[in-house]
């Protein structure tokens, strides 16, 4: 497995410079644990999965310490049976809302694991970059304007996530286009591009649009490790654009949603009315979230996506499309 970027940014750190494809596999609520982090990483680009999807029963230790365990493990084990094609780092997401109540906790448990890629969202704070910066971490802020991205630099990020419209989960309303060009003007760090890529072709345009890497979480739905049901993973392959619906009748905040789900719950997707900011909670066991359980989220990336498949095999897709992108464009 060779590495087939070149010419990617001079500015990318050194861990996200050698990877096979430039992509971060997306941290998604529920679907992102240890077995499609694992996979990504061994199959060339960043996996990753938000510390707030290991929850532990009561009384238990931190699942997220073991998850942590078994990832650096197994990728160990990896890289010393292939040093050829060794393992991309994985990253741990982390929610700095206010409503998280295990921020802290979960801090302290990945500065221990030595952590090498932290991606946070909903909030920029100096002393979650601190912390990661203390073992050599890297801190990529997910943001969905230019000013947000200004407060993250100047709060210690070393990167920036841009969330395009038609992105899965919270997803901004701006182009692509737009949000890159903005950046670009006054940023020349680390950046990637959020918002419905799926394919090797689309993984190019975002770094012909200013983009160093390509961060891809819907289509990793319809793979074989992501933490879905099935129904789920196949409404990802049946589904194209037209299916998605923006609401914030959900979170409170704005996000994408597949209309068949919310069907089957019973309601009508395009006559939802929306819901007041201040209820959105990442509090552990928190009602709201259990009663939108079955309201699956995707972005408007899917119609690309054709099989449920091992996240290797996708991978391969993409890498086979990435090479031919760029043959064709010479
Ligand atoms: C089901 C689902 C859950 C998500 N949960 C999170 C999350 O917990 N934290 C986060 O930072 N982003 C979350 N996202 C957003 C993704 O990390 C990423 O920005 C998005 O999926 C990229 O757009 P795409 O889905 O069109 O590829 C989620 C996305 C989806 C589809």
């Amino acid at each position: 497995m060779a590495a087939i970027q070149k010419g990617i940014a001079m500015s990318l750190p050194a861990i996200l410079s050698h990877l096979r494809l430039p992509i971060i596999g997306a941290p998604m609520f529920i679907v992102s644990g240890p077995e499609l982090v694992i996979a990504q990483c061994k199959a060339g680009i960043v996996g990753s999965f938000p510390a707030l999807n290991a929850r532990e029963k009561e009384g238990e230790p931190p699942l997220l310490d073991a998850w942590l365990t078994r990832i650096s493990e197994e990728l160990d084990r990896h890289n010393q049976a292939n040093p050829d094609s060794p393992a991309a780092p994985f990253a741990v997401n982390q929610i700095v809302h206010r409503s998280n109540a295990r921020l802290e906790r979960d801090i302290e448990i990945c500065v221990r694991h030595k952590v090498p890629l932290w991606i946070t969202s909903l909030g920029a704070r100096p002393e979650v970059n601190e912390a990661a910066h203390s073992v050599g971490g890297v801190v990529l802020h997910d943001i969905i304007n230019n000013s947000f991205a200004r407060k993250a630099i100047d709060k210690g990020a070393d990167g920036l996530i841009a969330v395009a419209a038609g992105a899965g989960g919270h997803a901004g309303t701006q182009s692509p286009f737009a949000l890159i060009q903005e950046i670009r003007e006054w940023f020349d760090g680390p950046l990637a591009l959020s918002g419905s890529i799926a394919t090797g072709r689309a993984v190019l345009a975002a770094q012909v649009a200013g983009a160093d890497l390509a961060y891809i979480g819907s289509a990793f739905i319809a793979t074989a490790e992501a933490n879905a049901v099935p129904d789920y993973k196949q409404m990802i392959v049946d589904c194209g654009a037209e299916d998605i619906v923006y609401s914030s009748k959900f979170t409170g905040v704005h996000g994408n949603y597949l209309k068949p789900s919310i069907r089957n719950a019973g309601m009508d997707p395009d006559t939802l009315e929306g819901s007041d900011a201040s209820a959105m909670s990442f509090a552990e066991g928190q009602s709201k979230a259990k009663a939108w359980s079955a309201i699956w989220g995707a972005g408007q990336g899917i119609g690309a996506v054709n099989a449920v498949q091992p996240a290797g095999d996708y991978i391969d897709r993409l890498a086979r499309e990435y090479e031919a992108a760029r043959r064709a464009l010479g």
